[in-house]
Protein backbone atom coordinates (compact mmCIF):
# COMPACT_ATOMS: atom_id res chain seq x y z
CA UNK A 1 0.00 0.00 0.00
CA UNK A 2 1.47 3.25 -0.90
CA UNK A 3 1.98 5.90 2.14
CA UNK A 4 -0.64 8.18 0.03
CA UNK A 5 -3.33 5.83 1.31
CA UNK A 6 -2.09 5.30 4.88
CA UNK A 7 -4.35 7.79 7.42
CA UNK A 8 -2.32 8.33 10.52
CA UNK A 9 -3.70 9.93 13.77
CA UNK A 10 -1.00 11.96 15.32
CA UNK A 11 -1.86 12.68 18.94
CA UNK A 12 -0.48 15.88 20.59
CA UNK A 13 0.33 17.07 17.25
CA UNK A 14 -0.17 20.49 18.00
CA UNK A 15 2.60 20.58 20.39
CA UNK A 16 6.41 21.04 19.56
CA UNK A 17 7.54 17.55 18.45
CA UNK A 18 4.00 16.33 16.88
CA UNK A 19 4.01 19.10 14.42
CA UNK A 20 7.58 18.93 13.58
CA UNK A 21 6.54 14.69 12.94
CA UNK A 22 3.21 15.85 11.17
CA UNK A 23 5.44 18.00 8.99
CA UNK A 24 7.58 15.41 8.18
CA UNK A 25 4.59 13.04 7.28
CA UNK A 26 2.76 15.00 4.96
CA UNK A 27 6.39 15.52 3.28
CA UNK A 28 6.57 11.53 2.73
CA UNK A 29 2.86 11.41 1.54
CA UNK A 30 0.91 10.45 4.62
CA UNK A 31 -2.40 11.61 5.09
CA UNK A 32 -2.91 13.17 8.64
CA UNK A 33 -5.65 13.75 11.61
CA UNK A 34 -4.03 15.50 14.37
CA UNK A 35 -5.66 14.93 18.05
CA UNK A 36 -4.49 17.87 20.66
CA UNK A 37 -7.09 19.09 23.05
CA UNK A 38 -4.99 22.41 22.72
CA UNK A 39 -3.88 22.68 26.32
CA UNK A 40 -0.55 23.09 25.28
CA UNK A 41 -0.43 22.69 21.55
CA UNK A 42 -1.31 25.29 19.25
CA UNK A 43 -3.75 25.87 16.52
CA UNK A 44 -2.20 28.46 14.44
CA UNK A 45 1.01 27.16 13.34
CA UNK A 46 -0.56 23.91 12.44
CA UNK A 47 -3.25 25.40 10.54
CA UNK A 48 -1.27 27.79 8.66
CA UNK A 49 1.72 25.35 7.46
CA UNK A 50 -0.11 21.88 7.27
CA UNK A 51 -2.90 20.29 5.40
CA UNK A 52 -3.70 18.03 8.12
CA UNK A 53 -6.95 18.25 9.47
CA UNK A 54 -7.04 19.50 13.67
CA UNK A 55 -9.44 17.60 15.64
CA UNK A 56 -9.64 19.12 18.97
CA UNK A 57 -10.52 16.49 21.84
CA UNK A 58 -9.12 14.79 24.28
CA UNK A 59 -7.47 11.11 24.44
CA UNK A 60 -9.10 10.42 27.47
CA UNK A 61 -12.75 10.35 25.80
CA UNK A 62 -13.93 7.53 25.00
CA UNK A 63 -17.19 8.37 23.22
CA UNK A 64 -15.12 10.81 21.43
CA UNK A 65 -12.13 8.69 19.93
CA UNK A 66 -15.05 5.76 19.15
CA UNK A 67 -16.32 8.70 16.53
CA UNK A 68 -13.26 9.16 15.23
CA UNK A 69 -12.55 6.10 14.76
CA UNK A 70 -15.41 4.99 13.10
CA UNK A 71 -15.75 8.53 11.09
CA UNK A 72 -11.85 7.81 9.80
CA UNK A 73 -9.81 4.57 8.55
CA UNK A 74 -6.75 5.14 10.41
CA UNK A 75 -4.01 3.01 10.10
CA UNK A 76 -1.51 3.71 12.89
CA UNK A 77 -1.41 6.40 15.71
CA UNK A 78 1.58 8.50 16.69
CA UNK A 79 1.10 9.42 20.16
CA UNK A 80 2.72 12.40 21.44
CA UNK A 81 0.08 13.74 23.54
CA UNK A 82 1.05 13.88 27.16
CA UNK A 83 2.36 16.02 29.80
CA UNK A 84 6.06 16.30 29.90
CA UNK A 85 7.00 18.69 33.19
CA UNK A 86 8.69 16.67 35.52
CA UNK A 87 9.03 19.06 38.32
CA UNK A 88 5.18 19.10 38.38
CA UNK A 89 4.95 15.27 37.73
CA UNK A 90 6.71 15.38 41.48
CA UNK A 91 4.30 17.67 42.90
CA UNK A 92 1.24 16.34 41.15
CA UNK A 93 1.50 12.58 40.32
CA UNK A 94 -1.80 12.12 40.13
CA UNK A 95 -2.26 14.61 37.23
CA UNK A 96 0.65 12.79 35.13
CA UNK A 97 -0.29 9.36 35.90
CA UNK A 98 -4.26 10.30 34.77
CA UNK A 99 -3.49 12.02 31.51
CA UNK A 100 0.35 9.80 30.75
CA UNK A 101 -0.82 6.12 31.69
CA UNK A 102 -5.04 6.15 32.05
CA UNK A 103 -5.48 8.72 28.90
CA UNK A 104 -2.99 6.45 26.62
CA UNK A 105 -4.83 2.82 28.27
CA UNK A 106 -8.16 4.23 27.07
CA UNK A 107 -6.33 5.34 23.58
CA UNK A 108 -5.21 2.07 23.23
CA UNK A 109 -8.10 0.29 24.27
CA UNK A 110 -10.17 2.08 21.59
CA UNK A 111 -7.29 1.51 18.97
CA UNK A 112 -8.25 -2.55 19.84
CA UNK A 113 -11.96 -2.21 19.72
CA UNK A 114 -11.47 -0.61 16.35
CA UNK A 115 -8.79 -3.11 15.20
CA UNK A 116 -5.52 -0.37 14.70
CA UNK A 117 -2.88 -2.14 15.75
CA UNK A 118 0.11 0.09 15.17
CA UNK A 119 1.55 2.14 17.48
CA UNK A 120 4.39 4.51 17.57
CA UNK A 121 4.91 6.17 21.48
CA UNK A 122 6.90 8.57 22.68
CA UNK A 123 8.90 7.43 25.54
CA UNK A 124 11.90 9.59 27.27
CA UNK A 125 15.34 8.40 28.90
CA UNK A 126 13.83 9.62 31.66
CA UNK A 127 12.54 6.11 31.95
CA UNK A 128 16.17 5.17 32.67
CA UNK A 129 16.74 7.00 35.71
CA UNK A 130 20.02 7.70 36.92
CA UNK A 131 22.86 6.34 34.51
CA UNK A 132 24.95 3.36 35.43
CA UNK A 133 26.96 3.65 32.27
CA UNK A 134 27.62 6.27 29.43
CA UNK A 135 26.46 6.23 26.46
CA UNK A 136 23.15 4.38 27.03
CA UNK A 137 21.78 2.04 25.18
CA UNK A 138 18.53 0.60 24.89
CA UNK A 139 19.18 -2.50 27.34
CA UNK A 140 20.05 0.27 30.35
CA UNK A 141 18.12 -0.79 33.29
CA UNK A 142 15.18 1.25 33.73
CA UNK A 143 14.93 2.79 37.36
CA UNK A 144 12.72 6.20 36.86
CA UNK A 145 13.46 8.65 39.26
CA UNK A 146 10.29 10.57 38.88
CA UNK A 147 6.91 10.19 38.22
CA UNK A 148 6.98 11.50 34.82
CA UNK A 149 9.25 8.43 33.68
CA UNK A 150 7.33 6.28 35.73
CA UNK A 151 4.12 6.85 33.81
CA UNK A 152 6.32 6.17 30.35
CA UNK A 153 7.99 3.18 32.01
CA UNK A 154 4.67 2.21 32.53
CA UNK A 155 3.17 2.60 29.30
CA UNK A 156 5.95 0.86 28.13
CA UNK A 157 5.39 -2.11 29.92
CA UNK A 158 1.51 -2.27 28.87
CA UNK A 159 2.90 -2.13 25.67
CA UNK A 160 4.83 -5.49 25.51
CA UNK A 161 2.24 -7.02 27.19
CA UNK A 162 -0.33 -5.82 24.81
CA UNK A 163 1.56 -7.16 21.64
CA UNK A 164 1.17 -11.28 22.73
CA UNK A 165 -1.84 -10.87 23.67
CA UNK A 166 -3.48 -8.47 21.21
CA UNK A 167 -1.27 -8.00 18.17
CA UNK A 168 -0.96 -4.05 19.40
CA UNK A 169 2.46 -3.48 17.29
CA UNK A 170 4.42 -0.37 18.56
CA UNK A 171 7.46 1.15 17.92
CA UNK A 172 8.60 2.91 21.25
CA UNK A 173 11.37 5.96 21.00
CA UNK A 174 12.99 7.04 24.47
CA UNK A 175 14.47 10.97 23.16
CA UNK A 176 17.13 12.75 25.19
CA UNK A 177 16.29 16.71 24.74
CA UNK A 178 14.55 17.58 22.02
CA UNK A 179 16.27 20.71 20.51
CA UNK A 180 16.29 23.44 17.86
CA UNK A 181 13.36 24.84 15.56
CA UNK A 182 12.32 23.71 11.89
CA UNK A 183 14.71 24.84 9.49
CA UNK A 184 11.85 26.22 7.41
CA UNK A 185 10.68 28.51 10.61
CA UNK A 186 7.63 27.01 10.67
CA UNK A 187 7.17 25.67 14.19
CA UNK A 188 9.36 25.65 16.78
CA UNK A 189 9.78 25.13 21.17
CA UNK A 190 6.50 26.97 22.52
CA UNK A 191 6.16 25.75 26.00
CA UNK A 192 4.28 27.91 28.43
CA UNK A 193 6.01 27.52 31.24
CA UNK A 194 9.04 27.01 29.33
CA UNK A 195 11.86 24.18 31.37
CA UNK A 196 13.82 23.51 28.72
CA UNK A 197 17.36 25.18 28.83
CA UNK A 198 17.77 26.07 25.09
CA UNK A 199 14.61 28.21 25.03
CA UNK A 200 15.76 29.30 27.96
CA UNK A 201 18.77 30.96 27.43
CA UNK A 202 17.42 32.19 24.44
CA UNK A 203 14.94 34.09 26.30
CA UNK A 204 17.71 35.80 28.39
CA UNK A 205 19.91 36.64 25.45
CA UNK A 206 17.13 38.77 23.78
CA UNK A 207 16.59 40.38 27.35
CA UNK A 208 12.88 38.44 28.41
CA UNK A 209 14.92 36.90 31.96
CA UNK A 210 17.30 38.56 33.54
CA UNK A 211 19.80 35.76 33.28
CA UNK A 212 20.21 31.95 32.66
CA UNK A 213 20.60 30.12 35.89
CA UNK A 214 22.64 27.49 36.18
CA UNK A 215 22.94 24.53 38.61
CA UNK A 216 25.95 23.55 39.73
CA UNK A 217 29.77 23.86 38.12
CA UNK A 218 31.06 21.52 40.37
CA UNK A 219 30.42 17.99 38.27
CA UNK A 220 32.76 15.59 37.19
CA UNK A 221 32.43 17.41 33.63
CA UNK A 222 35.26 19.03 32.32
CA UNK A 223 34.05 22.23 32.62
CA UNK A 224 31.91 21.41 35.98
CA UNK A 225 28.46 21.60 34.42
CA UNK A 226 26.23 19.01 33.63
CA UNK A 227 26.16 16.94 30.09
CA UNK A 228 23.32 16.34 28.22
CA UNK A 229 22.19 15.10 24.68
CA UNK A 230 20.17 17.66 22.35
CA UNK A 231 18.66 16.01 19.33
CA UNK A 232 16.79 18.29 16.62
CA UNK A 233 13.55 18.05 16.75
CA UNK A 234 13.69 17.60 13.04
CA UNK A 235 15.71 14.34 12.96
CA UNK A 236 13.43 13.56 15.48
CA UNK A 237 10.59 13.78 13.49
CA UNK A 238 12.30 12.22 10.68
CA UNK A 239 12.77 9.31 12.61
CA UNK A 240 9.38 8.91 13.18
CA UNK A 241 8.31 8.11 9.61
CA UNK A 242 11.05 5.85 9.52
CA UNK A 243 9.85 4.00 12.39
CA UNK A 244 6.22 4.37 11.49
CA UNK A 245 7.81 3.01 7.34
CA UNK A 246 9.30 0.33 9.35
CA UNK A 247 6.69 -0.78 11.58
CA UNK A 248 3.77 -0.96 8.72
CA UNK A 249 6.82 -2.97 6.64
CA UNK A 250 7.49 -5.23 9.25
CA UNK A 251 5.00 -5.74 11.90
CA UNK A 252 7.93 -6.12 14.61
CA UNK A 253 7.60 -4.06 17.61
CA UNK A 254 10.88 -2.37 18.83
CA UNK A 255 12.50 0.44 21.14
CA UNK A 256 14.93 2.86 19.66
CA UNK A 257 16.86 5.70 21.69
CA UNK A 258 16.80 8.80 19.87
CA UNK A 259 19.81 11.16 21.01
CA UNK A 260 22.95 12.63 18.94
CA UNK A 261 24.94 10.65 20.91
CA UNK A 262 27.59 13.79 21.83
CA UNK A 263 26.92 15.88 24.83
CA UNK A 264 27.05 19.31 25.34
CA UNK A 265 27.70 21.02 28.60
CA UNK A 266 25.59 23.71 29.55
CA UNK A 267 28.54 26.33 29.60
CA UNK A 268 28.89 25.12 25.71
CA UNK A 269 25.25 25.70 25.71
CA UNK A 270 25.52 29.33 26.90
CA UNK A 271 28.63 29.64 24.98
CA UNK A 272 26.80 28.49 20.94
CA UNK A 273 23.85 30.64 22.27
CA UNK A 274 26.36 33.75 22.56
CA UNK A 275 28.01 33.01 19.54
CA UNK A 276 24.73 32.45 17.22
CA UNK A 277 22.52 35.68 19.04
CA UNK A 278 25.98 37.95 19.82
CA UNK A 279 24.86 38.73 22.75
CA UNK A 280 25.52 38.55 26.42
CA UNK A 281 23.68 35.90 28.49
CA UNK A 282 24.12 36.78 32.19
CA UNK A 283 24.48 33.17 33.94
CA UNK A 284 23.29 32.59 37.82
CA UNK A 285 25.20 30.39 39.14
CA UNK A 286 22.92 27.99 41.32
CA UNK A 287 23.68 25.04 43.74
CA UNK A 288 22.81 21.53 41.80
CA UNK A 289 18.96 20.43 41.49
CA UNK A 290 18.70 17.09 43.34
CA UNK A 291 17.88 14.15 40.93
CA UNK A 292 20.20 16.16 38.05
CA UNK A 293 22.95 13.40 37.25
CA UNK A 294 26.34 14.71 35.78
CA UNK A 295 26.23 13.18 32.33
CA UNK A 296 22.89 11.65 29.93
CA UNK A 297 24.40 10.47 26.66
CA UNK A 298 22.16 7.78 24.86
CA UNK A 299 23.40 5.50 22.09
CA UNK A 300 21.24 6.02 19.06
CA UNK A 301 23.21 3.03 16.98
CA UNK A 302 20.08 0.85 17.11
CA UNK A 303 17.86 3.10 15.10
CA UNK A 304 21.12 4.29 12.84
CA UNK A 305 21.06 0.49 11.85
CA UNK A 306 17.87 -0.74 11.88
CA UNK A 307 16.25 1.99 10.51
CA UNK A 308 18.71 3.74 8.36
CA UNK A 309 18.20 6.80 10.13
CA UNK A 310 21.15 9.88 9.63
CA UNK A 311 20.44 12.83 11.51
CA UNK A 312 21.24 16.13 9.43
CA UNK A 313 21.41 18.93 12.43
CA UNK A 314 23.87 16.99 14.81
CA UNK A 315 25.71 20.28 15.43
CA UNK A 316 24.91 22.03 18.33
CA UNK A 317 25.77 25.66 16.45
CA UNK A 318 22.73 24.88 14.39
CA UNK A 319 20.39 23.66 16.79
CA UNK A 320 20.45 26.90 18.59
CA UNK A 321 20.67 28.61 15.16
CA UNK A 322 17.85 27.09 14.51
CA UNK A 323 15.65 27.63 17.30
CA UNK A 324 17.13 31.83 17.13
CA UNK A 325 15.75 32.68 14.30
CA UNK A 326 12.14 30.85 15.39
CA UNK A 327 12.28 32.29 18.20
CA UNK A 328 12.48 36.35 17.27
CA UNK A 329 10.32 35.71 14.58
CA UNK A 330 7.56 34.47 16.36
CA UNK A 331 8.07 36.05 20.66
CA UNK A 332 11.22 38.33 20.14
CA UNK A 333 9.86 40.83 16.60
N1 LIG B 1 10.48 17.75 24.52
C1 LIG B 1 11.34 16.80 24.89
O1 LIG B 1 12.54 17.03 25.01
C2 LIG B 1 10.84 15.39 25.16
C3 LIG B 1 11.77 14.42 25.59
C4 LIG B 1 11.33 13.12 25.81
C5 LIG B 1 10.00 12.79 25.57
N2 LIG B 1 9.12 13.74 25.16
C6 LIG B 1 7.72 13.36 24.91
O2 LIG B 1 7.38 13.78 23.60
C7 LIG B 1 6.00 14.11 23.55
C8 LIG B 1 5.82 15.49 22.96
O3 LIG B 1 6.53 16.44 23.74
P1 LIG B 1 6.54 17.99 23.38
O4 LIG B 1 7.79 18.56 23.91
O5 LIG B 1 6.19 18.16 21.95
O6 LIG B 1 5.34 18.50 24.31
P2 LIG B 1 4.15 19.53 23.98
O7 LIG B 1 3.54 19.89 25.27
O8 LIG B 1 4.65 20.63 23.11
O9 LIG B 1 3.13 18.64 23.14
C9 LIG B 1 2.21 17.76 23.73
C10 LIG B 1 0.88 18.01 23.08
O10 LIG B 1 -0.07 17.08 23.61
C11 LIG B 1 -1.29 17.77 23.85
N3 LIG B 1 -2.00 17.00 24.89
C12 LIG B 1 -1.60 16.76 26.17
N4 LIG B 1 -2.50 15.99 26.80
C13 LIG B 1 -3.48 15.71 25.91
C14 LIG B 1 -4.67 14.95 25.96
N5 LIG B 1 -5.07 14.36 27.08
N6 LIG B 1 -5.46 14.85 24.86
C15 LIG B 1 -5.10 15.49 23.70
N7 LIG B 1 -3.98 16.24 23.59
C16 LIG B 1 -3.16 16.35 24.68
C17 LIG B 1 -0.88 19.17 24.27
O11 LIG B 1 -1.91 20.13 24.06
C18 LIG B 1 0.32 19.41 23.37
O12 LIG B 1 -0.05 20.02 22.14
C19 LIG B 1 5.46 13.96 24.98
O13 LIG B 1 4.85 12.69 25.07
C20 LIG B 1 6.71 14.02 25.82
O14 LIG B 1 6.55 13.32 27.02
C21 LIG B 1 9.51 15.05 24.95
Amino acid sequence: MDSADRVILVTGGAGYIGAHAVKALEAKGFQVIILDNLVYGHRDPVETHLKAKLVVGDISDRSFLDKLFTDNKIDAVMHFAAFAYVGESVTDPAKYYQNNVVGTLTLLDAMRQHGIDNFIFSSTCATYGNPQYIPITEEHPQQPINPYGAGKFAVERILQDYDPAYGLKSVIFRYFNAAGADPDGMFGEDHNPETHLIPLILQAAAGKRPAISVFGDDYETPDGTCIRDYIHVTDLAQAHVLGLEYLLQNRVSQIFNLGNGSGFSVKEVIDTAKQVTGKEIAIEQCPRRAGDPAILIGSSAKAREMLGWAPQYADLTTIVKHAWVWHQVRHFS
